[in-house]
């Protein structure tokens, strides 16, 4: 029993320490390496606003183009800015010197966000950018309290206020977001686009994960027909016995 107790301890550690990653509940991401068409709209938000300072230089433009179902000469005329030939990796020419000059901090690399921090963190992060006047650059996050991070996003999620309540203890408490000025998207478009990059990102936290997947199914089919197989050769064997 206590050899029970532990094990299921141990077994819930992790998902305990993404949740407390976040000051505020998350939201849920439904992510969905299925679809397809989800992950291309992905790929493109990716290398549009976030492939200047982030790369991504675990994964290659070519693998992604053959994962994603895109053409070569897709990617590279309309998603590739950073590189010239599709073999190459998704990196970018900002150096970490330039990059602590401008922000302070340097642009993490995104290849593996979404495992560090899960899926649910990223969405909720992206959609929690705020005005905020005490800080340096006027905005904040809910998710990452004083990011050095810009709202990169801003044109299409525009400009929203946080609204903080008093909880019991005294402290601020964070309520909601209110919208002071639209973007070119209306809430759910950008909700909608925030879970097509979480999506994204998530492939590209595992770009094997489909292929396992299939796998996965092929070998529990030809197991199935095995089975079968192996069944009527057992009757076929005892056939003459009984
Ligand atoms: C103008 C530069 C810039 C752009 C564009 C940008 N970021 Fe960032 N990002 C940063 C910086 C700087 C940080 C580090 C913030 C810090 O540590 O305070 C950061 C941090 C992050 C983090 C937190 C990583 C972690 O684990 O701590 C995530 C996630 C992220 N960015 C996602 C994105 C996504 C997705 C996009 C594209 C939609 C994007 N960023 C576009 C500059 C940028």
């Amino acid at each position: 029993m206590k050899k029970l107790i532990i094990a299921l301890m141990l077994f819930a550690t992790p998902m305990l320490s993404m949740g407390a990653a976040s000051p505020v509940p998350l939201d849920d991401a439904d992510v969905d390496l299925s679809d397809k068409e989800s992950l291309q709209r992905g790929f493109k938000y990716f290398v549009n606003y976030c492939l200047s300072c982030h790369s991504a230089k675990y994964q290659r433009f070519e693998r992604t183009a053959n994962d994603l179902g895109l053409t070569f000469e897709d990617v590279k005329q309309n998603l590739m800015f950073t590189a010239d030939k599709i073999g190459s990796t998704m990196d970018i020419a900002m150096t970490d010197k330039d990059a602590n000059i401008f922000f302070g901090v340097t642009p993490p690399d995104l290849s593996l966000t979404t495992r560090s921090r899960g899926p649910d963190w990223v969405y909720t992060y992206m959609r929690s950018f705020y005005l905020d006047d005490s800080k340096p650059m006027g905005i904040n996050n809910t998710v990452f309290p004083d990011v050095g991070m810009p709202h990169a996003l801003w044109e299409l999620q525009g400009w929203q206020e946080a609204r903080f309540k008093k909880s019991e203890n005294g402290q601020m408490k964070f309520e909601k977001f209110e919208l002071v000025k639209a973007g070119s998207m209306t809430p759910e478009e950008y909700d909608a686009a925030m879970r097509d990059l979480v999506n994204f990102m998530t492939y590209l936290g595992d770009p094997s994960q489909m292929e396992r997947k299939a796998l996965g199914v092929k070998v529990i089919l030809f197991l199935l027909v095995l089975f079968v197989l192996s069944y009527l050769l057992k009757k076929e064997y005892w056939k003459d016995i009984h």
